[in-house]
């Protein structure tokens, strides 16, 4: 089988690479441009004028980037030429003299653009989505983040269904044309690279607020969507003042335009972008009320909105020189709203939060076939590089630093930072400088954080001095090869940690930071009277794996007594994996240690609910696959779901004492937010304990809900249950749930992905059914990604052992690439764990990717990454 599918491979061509090691500086720039738009769904006319210089001495003729376009006309100072060229995509211009004036015209067509990339159509309204390299589908421009313009826009469109035009910047001017058109015009006066260009034409409505910076000036701000969502934005504005404060005060960041403006989206690849006064969102990070969002929801919409806030200072006035940089703006951008998060709740469950998204989505990029460093070497497609190793491995990097410097001189640093590149294309090593200049601190050994990939491990072992000595704890670093990295040398790796008393339960020192750089060392500690037990990595002050000599008992211990918040869930969460690997590979496990420790934490009256939900919650499967060289995801789930009914039935007393104890009034506060948290992880225990009331109390919760938390929580339960006794209420639900929010696309959005994520042996089965659904279509990114996505990341639904889930897959991705090759590529990963799964299923694995990599006319996004992951 794998022969006759590789024999039948054709040729392909690898596209080009880019390397990092070939930066040069721009042979022309661009101090301005004006672009004229005669907007229009099936065809666009753009005009574009720009003033360009030669930068430096050379002989070189003006190259603007474009994508298959050919020029309506070029001309040059005035004077229309037909000496320019089409090299492949690129527009080449000779020029004699040092500065002229270019102006092009080309036709493009929105309507058609199914990339989202470039400017396209969503649901009536035109928009634009530029980053990385979608301006050069606009219009022809040295398309690279270190070309910095002013930007003056003119827009016209007809006033009946385009209305309202924004772009960057400030309003000019505006008028009425013939036949029912009208145009507007904007003026953006900063500097800016033609990532972050936009525009956006349609019949909008805007809920309006104003924000009143620290020196007093007052900002327009405008969250734009369709009238009939309006009611839904106020979270968003609510959320976007709060950022804006934020910022001042904790960065002394000010914003620097007369208005802010915010358009919603319903086709988006990505979360949302940071356009220079006009950012562009996918609509599921702005709209919310309590019936159609969870906290999860609202939490996440506030993240996003201050994510791409800050963006106004980390990313736009200081940008990135090279898409090598990418994590200058992401890592930075991405640190700086975790910690605004945390500023508005729980700081303790956010970083739960966070680490368990990093755990996740991060170090399985980094175990695998398309680890790259935070700053990569080498890319075919930047687009598969907004990775979590970009931005969450990258926001790591930041925090280290922090945690390095300390609060004030990292605020010292910044501020030389964005002092000394305002106005300018960046790179990481300007920020390290920064860092290492006003924070007094030498980070060359850091440096290898940006440049070595994989996770570092950390070995540590504990040798106490009876009767009261020294205490040594050994300490050994890896890191294992990755693709093009064989070799590794140690990193400085900020340790925060300590010892605790195991009989007494006290701490017997300080909390340490030790900046640990070996291979091999040790850290002691003088006069420590009793048995001590370990803390380290407290807060996840390293983003590694430590691998300890610490027992059950010692975790257990841990898990009562450690004074860090994050050091209590660590040592339960690595309880229950220790547990569950030793299930999975053995095939049955002990459960007590784990039953008496979630039951200790379920009882301790001190400790905020939000925190509990998070601690008692046992981790994923595919994080104890992880843990193992070789996963058989059947086993995993099997010793997952056993470990779940013991804690359900052991514990059912506590559970529904815990469920009937947080109930409360719907109100998205943090405190309330913990209450429905716990309730709901507290129905999921009593529903695995297989009690035989618990698919009626889900389905009363589903009924009775007066918000999305509880009835998406309760929906969930009953979607993973079996036919008995779970069927008819499981069935019923799904259908009331469906009836209910019927043309509400970001909640049928919910209804696919419960059913995608169901850990029902039939989920292979519903899933390929949904694809026929008459809502489902693979041209909406969150469509496709709440259900083809859900599944590639259900492990028991995804690994069945016939390979049907790996070709369903593949298949979809083969039709998706047509569509929407930056979405195809983001949902390939999982095909390319085959390395951790026996010889069967990744022969079939290996078998659905050559088959991709084998398709005609395929993307070079899909390219890179299932070629890659064939390794
Ligand atoms: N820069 C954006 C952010 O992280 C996201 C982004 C990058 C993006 N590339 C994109 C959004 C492509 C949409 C499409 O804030
Ligand atoms: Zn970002």
């Amino acid at each position: 089988m794998l022969d006759i599918q590789r024999s039948l491979a054709q040729p392909i061509l690898t596209p080009a690479v880019t390397r990092r090691e070939d930066y040069r500086p721009p042979a022309w720039l661009v101090p301005t441009v004006d672009l004229a738009f005669e907007l229009d769904p099936a065809e666009t006319r753009v005009r574009a004028t720009l003033a360009v210089t030669r930068n430096g001495l050379h002989a070189e003729p003006l190259r603007l980037d474009g994508a298959g376009q050919r020029p309506v006309s070029v001309k040059v100072d005035g004077t229309a030429i037909d000496d320019w060229q089409l090299d492949g995509e690129t527009l080449v211009i000779p020029l004699a003299g040092t500065a002229h004036m270019i102006e092009t015209e080309v036709a493009i067509h929105p309507e058609r653009n199914t990339q989202l990339m470039g400017l396209y159509a969503s649901s009536g309204i035109l928009c634009t989505q530029c980053e990385a390299e979608g301006f050069r589908r606009i219009t022809f421009f040295p398309d690279r983040p270190d070309v910095l313009s002013t930007y003056r826009v003119r827009m016209s469109a007809d006033r009946a269904r385009f209305p309202v035009l924004l772009a960057n910047g400030d309003p000019v001017a505006s008028g009425g044309e013939e036949d029912g058109r009208h145009w507007a015009e904007w003026h953006d006066p900063f500097p800016k690279p033609s990532y972050l260009f936009a525009l956006v034409a349609g019949d909008l409505a805007a809920n309006r607020g104003t924000f009143t910076t620290v020196s007093g000036r007052e900002v327009q701000l405008g969250i734009w969507v369709r009238e009939s969502d309006l009611a839904r934005t106020d979270h968003a504005l609510h959320a976007l003042k709060l950022a804006m404060a934020w910022d001042e005060q904790v960065y002394g960041r000010e914003y620097d335009l007369d208005v802010f403006n915010i358009v919603a989206v319903e086709d988006f690849n990505f979360g949302a972008m940071e356009n220079k006064g006009l950012n562009i969102f996918n609509s599921r990070y702005i709209l919310a009320d309590p019936d159609t969002a969870t906290d999860y929801d609202y939490d996440a919409i506030a993240a996003v909105v201050a994510h791409e806030y800050f963006h106004n200072w980390s990313g736009n006035r200081v940008t990135c020189r090279d898409w090598f940089q990418l994590s200058l703006k992401e890592g930075f951008t991405v640190y700086r709203d975790q910690c605004f998060s945390a500023d508005q709740g729980s700081a303790a469950v956010k970083r739960i939060e966070d680490v368990r998204g990093l755990r996740a989505g991060q170090f399985p990029e980094d175990a695998g076939p398309l680890a790259h460093p935070v700053r990569p070497e080498s890319y075919q497609e930047i687009s598969n590089f907004y990775t979590a190793t970009i931005y969450n491995k990258g926001a790591e990097l930041i925090r280290m630093m922090a945690t390095m410097l300390g609060a004030q001189a990292f605020r010292a640093a910044t501020d030389l930072y964005f002092q000394r590149f305002d106005g300018t294309a960046a790179t990481c090593e300007d920020f390290v400088a920064c860092m290492e200049e006003a924070g007094g601190v030498d980070l060359a050994q850091f440096r290898l954080w940006y440049s070595q990939a994989g996770t570092p491990r950390l070995a540590v072992a504990v040798d106490h001095e009876a009767g009261g000595g020294r205490a040594t704890v050994k300490l050994a670093q890896s890191v294992a090869a990755t693709p093009g990295q064989p070799d590794k040398s140690p990193m400085l790796l900020p340790l925060k940690l300590k010892l605790f008393g195991a009989e007494t339960g006290r701490p017997l020192t300080d909390e340490r930071l030790v900046l640990f750089g070996d291979g091999v060392g040790s850290v002691t500690f003088e006069a420590i009277t009793e048995r001590p037990v370990l803390s380290i990595n407290r807060g996840f002050s390293a983003p590694i794996v430590i691998e300890s000599d610490r027992t059950a008992a010692d975790l257990a211990f841990l898990s009562r007594h450690d004074d860090d918040p994050f050091g209590r869930y660590e040592a339960m969460q690595q309880l229950m994996l220790d547990t569950l690997v030793a299930g999975a590979v053995e095939g049955r496990a002990d459960h007590q240690a784990v039953v008496a420790a979630v039951s200790a934490t379920l009882s301790d009256p001190a400790l905020d609910p939000a925190f509990v939900a998070e601690a008692v919650l046992l981790p994923s499967e595919s994080f104890v696959g992880d843990q193992l060289a070789m996963i058989d995801p059947e086993a995993i789930f099997r010793a997952r779901e056993a470990l779940r009914r013991e804690l359900g039935r052991a514990l059912d007393a506590q559970w529904r004492a815990a469920y009937d104890g947080a109930r409360a009034f719907y109100a998205y506060t943090p405190a309330a937010k913990g209450l429905r948290r716990l309730r709901n992880v507290a129905l999921g225990y009593t529903a695995a304990s297989g009690a035989g009331d618990a698919a009626k109390l889900a389905f009363t919760q589903f009924e009775a809900a007066d918000n999305m938390t509880d009835r998406q929580a309760a929906l969930g339960t009953l979607a993973n249950g079996d036919d008995r006794p779970f069927g008819e209420e499981r069935v019923a639900a799904l259908d009331i749930f469906y009836n209910r929010y019927a043309g509400n696309g970001l909640v049928l959005d919910k209804w696919f992905q419960t059913q995608a994520l169901s850990t029902r042996a039939d989920t292979g089965a519903a899933v390929a059914e949904l694809v026929r659904h008459p809502d489902f279509t693979l041209a909406n990114p969150n469509r496709a990604r709440s259900l083809i996505g859900a599944f590639g990341v259900n492990q028991r639904a995804f690994h069945t052992a016939d390979g049907s889930g790996y070709r369903f897959l593949a298949d979809q991705l083969i039709a998706l690439d047509q569509l929407n090759p930056q979405t195809a590529a983001k949902l390939l990963p999982p095909l390319g764990r085959w390395r951790r799964v026996d010889a069967g299923r990744a022969g079939l694995m290996r078998a659905e990717l050559e088959r991709i990599v084998a398709t005609a006319g395929l993307s070079k996004d899909l390219f890179e990454q299932a070629s890659k992951s064939l390794g």
